[in-house]
């Protein structure tokens, strides 16, 4: 089992795609733990994006996960991180291939809908950003012997 952390970014809360998005995360199966919509503000977009902060698309990145509220959630399942990063697709939804989120909903590398985290570390850091270990829900599927 692995957790990671999602954000349905400002773009696809103003364009009434976070439903859609929550729905294919539902339907693969994932664990959603933790669920809460807030307005990032620049400390947090700082504090999330560390690793980006001398990027020259920083700014631009930073004034867009702020414009307006995101949902971030956590995610539990096998190998979720990966799983949630295929479903996503690459960074660009010109390059991400149809039946990806972005791919199937996005033509911008800033404008891409959804974050997720790159890898079990990065998802053990970011989850920590965005949540109290209390917000965080252990709770079991009744159907988990259908899911595998
Ligand atoms: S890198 O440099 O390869 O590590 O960057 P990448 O993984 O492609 O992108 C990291 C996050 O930065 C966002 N991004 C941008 N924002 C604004 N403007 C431009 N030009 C830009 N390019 C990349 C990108 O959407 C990634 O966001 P997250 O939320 O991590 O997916």
């Amino acid at each position: 089992m692995q957790t990671t952390l999602i954000l349905i970014k400002p773009d696809a809360i103003q364009r009434g795609l976070s439903g859609e998005i929550l729905s294919r995360i539902e339907r693969k199966g994932l664990k959603i733990t933790a669920l809460k919509m807030i307005r990032v503000t620049p400390d947090l977009a700082r504090k999330h994006y560390a690793e980006h902060l001398e990027k020259p698309f920083y700014p631009a990145l930073e004034q867009y996960i702020t414009s307006s509220p995101v949902i971030a959630l956590v995610a539990a399942g096998p190998d979720a991180v990966s799983v949630i990063r295929l479903m996503v697709g690459p960074t660009s939804g010109l390059l991400a291939p149809a039946g990806t989120i972005r791919g199937d909903f996005s033509t911008s590398n800033r404008l891409n809908l959804i974050h997720a985290s790159d890898s079990e570390k990065s998802a053990e850091r970011e989850i920590a950003v965005f949540f109290n270990p209390s917000e965080i829900l252990d709770y079991s599927f009744t159907i988990a012997e259908w899911l595998g």
